[in-house]
C-alpha cells in the first residue's frame, strides 16, 4: 500500500513552478563548492555531478545526499555517463586541469581544450536547449571552444569570466573605503585573468559616482592606489593558489550568483564572457571576453553600453588581442 493515499477526485498534482534542472560538470575543488552553493540557495529541483573518477564521484554524491536533513529538497544524481544530464536546464562545466603555483590561467589550454571535445558534444545532445556556463580555465578561449563544439546560439553559451573578478574588485574597493561591497557598483571586464580591465569610470557608492566625488572634493586622486586595487586583484588566484593550492569559495558564489539570475529570469547585469566581435570597436576574429551582460532564462538578453573612456576601450582591445592570439593556435 502506498504512504500517502490519494484524496477523493484529486487530478494530477499542479506543479507550483517549473521543475529546474543543473549539472555540474568536473567534481573537483570548483564543481563541488558550486554543487553546495546551488543546494544552499534552492536553486535546483535536480542536481547531477558528472566527472571521469567513479569513486570520487560517488563518494561526493552521497556526502551532499547525507546533508538532505539540513538541506531544501534536491534530488542529487552522479555518474561518469552524460545520459544522466538529459534535459539540463544549466550546465556548469568545471573539469579539467588547474594551475599550479605561478602558473597562468593560459597555460591550461591544450590540456583543457582536448578534454572539452570529450565533454561538451554529449552535453549539446542530451539537453540541446541547454545554456552552458563554461567554468575552467583559460575561461574565455574555453567558452569560444564551447560555442563551437555545441554549435549553439552564442546567447545560450557563456563564461563565468569577470564575475569573480568584479566581485574581488568590490571586495578591495569596499575595504578601502570601508563600506558594504554590495554597496560598490564596479566592474572588471575583457579576460579573466591577467589582461583584464578596471572601469575605474564606472564605480560608485550607494549611487556615488567615485571618481568624480574625490575631484570635487579636490582630494588627490589616488592613481597609485587605484593601480593597486587592480594589481592586487590580479593577483587574487595565483596568491591564493600558492596559499592553499587552489581556488573555490568565491567561484562557488560566483556561478551560483550566475545560475540564479539565468534561471530564475532576473535580467540582472552581470560581467560575464560573451561573444564581443564588433562591440567597442573589437575585431580581428569571434572572440569571448567579459562585458556587462544581462541576463536571464534566455542566456544573454543583451550587453550593456558602458561608456568606457579611451584608455579602457584600448585596454579591453588589447585584452581581446591577447585571447585571439591563444585562440589562433587552436585550430576549431
Ligand atoms: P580539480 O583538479 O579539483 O578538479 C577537476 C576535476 O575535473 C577532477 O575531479 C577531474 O577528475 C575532473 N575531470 C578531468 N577530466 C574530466 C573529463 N574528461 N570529464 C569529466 N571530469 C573530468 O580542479 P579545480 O580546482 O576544481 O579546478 C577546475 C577548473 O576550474 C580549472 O581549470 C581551474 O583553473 C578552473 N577555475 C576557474 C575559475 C574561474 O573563475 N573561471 C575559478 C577557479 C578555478
Ligand atoms: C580564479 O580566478 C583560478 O581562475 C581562477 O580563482
Amino acid at each position: 500500500e502506498a504512504f500517502f493515499r490519494p484524496i477523493a477526485s484529486a487530478g494530477p498534482p499542479s506543479p507550483t513552478k517549473r521543475h529546474t534542472k543543473i549539472s555540474v560538470i568536473g567534481a573537483g575543488n570548483v564543481g563541488m563548492a558550486i554543487a553546495q552553493t546551488i543546494l544552499t540557495q534552492d536553486l535546483a529541483d535536480e542536481l547531477v555531478l558528472v566527472d571521469a573518477k567513479a569513486d570520487k564521484l560517488r563518494g561526493e554524491m552521497l556526502d551532499l545526499q547525507h546533508a538532505a536533513a539540513f538541506l531544501p529538497r534536491t534530488k542529487i544524481h552522479a555518474s561518469v555517463d552524460y545520459a544522466v544530464t538529459v534535459g539540463s536546464d544549466l550546465c556548469i562545466v568545471t573539469a579539467g586541469a588547474r594551475q599550479i603555483p605561478g602558473e597562468s590561467r593560459l597555460n591550461l589550454l591544450q590540456r583543457n581544450v582536448a578534454l572539452f571535445r570529450n565533454i561538451i558534444p554529449p552535453l549539446a545532445k542530451y539537453s540541446p536547449e541547454t545554456i552552458l556556463l563554461i567554468v575552467s580555465n583559460p575561461v574565455d578561449v574555453l567558452t569560444y571552444v564551447s560555442w563551437k563544439l555545441s554549435r549553439f546560439p552564442s546567447n545560450r553559451v557563456i563564461g563565468s569570466g569577470t564575475n569573480l573578478d568584479s566581485s574581488r574588485f568590490r571586495f578591495l574597493i569596499a575595504d578601502h573605503l570601508d563600506v558594504n561591497a554590495q554597496d560598490v557598483q564596479a566592474y572588471m571586464i575583457g579576460e579573466h585573468g591577467d589582461s583584464s580591465v578596471a572601469l575605474w569610470s564606472s564605480i560608485s557608492v550607494g549611487g556615488v559616482p567615485v571618481l568624480s566625488f574625490l575631484e570635487k572634493q579636490q582630494i588627490r586622486y589616488e592613481k597609485e592606489t587605484l593601480e593597486n586595487i587592480h594589481k592586487q586583484v590580479v593577483n587574487s588566484a595565483y596568491e591564493v593558489i600558492s596559499l592553499k593550492g587552489y581556488t573555490s569559495w568565491a567561484i562557488g558564489y560566483s556561478a551560483a550568483n550566475l545560475a540564479r539570475s539565468l534561471l530564475r529570469n532576473q535580467r540582472k547585469i552581470h560581467p560575464v564572457s560573451v561573444l564581443a566581435k564588433g562591440l567597442y570597436g573589437i575585431d580581428g576574429g569571434e572572440v569571448f571576453l567579459s562585458l556587462p551582460a544581462q541576463l536571464g532564462r534566455g542566456g544573454v538578453l543583451g550587453v550593456t553600453n558602458v561608456p568606457l573612456t579611451d584608455e579602457e576601450a584600448q585596454k579591453l582591445r588589447d585584452s581581446a588581442k591577447t585571447i585571439l592570439e591563444v585562440q589562433s593556435q587552436l585550430g576549431i
